[in-house]
């Protein structure tokens, strides 16, 4: 069958660049905390990397809070919602990442439909292990709950929600024909539509009545 592929714009310069900055901020975040945990001889300046990056960390929640809100299409908070009619796509994707790639994948534009709002819950988590690494210093219990214990748990949960996100899109990248990874870097997604089912032959509807054909008004 005759196929079209499309090159459509998805991700805006902005989101793509508060991916990269989150994405540098987290790994960075994660080692320097195992490392203030783990290793005492550097846990000291391990401790002033950790909040350089959370100065990073907080300038790409504050870029991305503002697109959320007052941005366009895909990085509007309300397109990451998840949608009744988004169910079966939704049960697809998993089929998809649990199967290793051998079901087929479903098709999306911007976000996928499974992950999007784990993706959003995935910036408020980070806004929490802000909110409790800027606030255990000065008073480690907060609600009778001990703060260091809730970020360092938090940020495990945030290591292996990346884990299974970036397995995620490199498998989608691998079997599916939307190039999804390098769309993060350069903005466009590739769509595969096919000609027959985009144009249609426009045939019109011609009704006759017998007067129409009476041979005697036909010279
Ligand atoms: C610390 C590591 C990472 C974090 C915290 C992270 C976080 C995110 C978030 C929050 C989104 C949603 C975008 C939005 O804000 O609307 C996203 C989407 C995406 N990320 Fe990452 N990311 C990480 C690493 C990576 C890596 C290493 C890759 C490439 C291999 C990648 C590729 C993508 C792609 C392709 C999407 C769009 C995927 C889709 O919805 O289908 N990410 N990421
Ligand atoms: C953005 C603002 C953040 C601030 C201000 C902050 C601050 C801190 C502070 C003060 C500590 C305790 C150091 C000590 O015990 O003396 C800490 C530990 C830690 N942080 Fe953060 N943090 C932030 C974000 C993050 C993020 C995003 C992650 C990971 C994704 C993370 C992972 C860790 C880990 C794993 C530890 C060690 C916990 C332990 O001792 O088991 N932090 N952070």
């Amino acid at each position: 069958m005759a196929q079209q592929i499309r090159r459509v714009l998805v991700w805006s310069g902005w989101l793509r660049f508060t991916h990269g900055i989150v994405v540098f901020a987290v790994l960075l975040m994660l080692a320097t905390g195992w490392l203030i945990g783990h290793s005492p001889t550097v846990a000291e300046d391990a401790l002033e990397v950790h909040y350089l990056g959370a100065s990073l960390l907080l300038f790409a929640i504050a870029v991305r809070g503002f697109l959320g809100f007052f941005g366009k299409g895909a990085e509007r908070f309300e397109h990451m919602l998840p949608r009744a009619a988004e169910l079966p796509a939704i049960r697809a994707s998993l089929l998809f990442y649990l199967s290793l790639g051998k079901a087929p994948l479903p098709n999306w534009f911007s976000h996928n439909p499974l992950w999007k709002a784990l993706y959003l819950l995935l910036w408020l988590a980070l806004l929490a292990l802000a909110f409790t690494g800027w606030l255990m210093s000065g008073r480690p219990i907060l609600f009778g709950i001990y703060l260091p214990h809730f970020h360092g748990g938090l940020a495990t949960l945030v290591a292996v929600w990346v884990a299974a996100h970036v397995y995620c899109v490199i498998l989608q990248d691998v079997k599916g024909d939307n190039a999804d990874v390098s769309a993060m870097l350069n903005g466009n997604r590739y769509f595969t539509i096919d000609k027959a089912g985009l144009v249609k032959p426009d045939v019109p509807q011609v009704s006759i009545k017998l007067d129409d054909i009476d041979p005697s008004k036909r010279r």
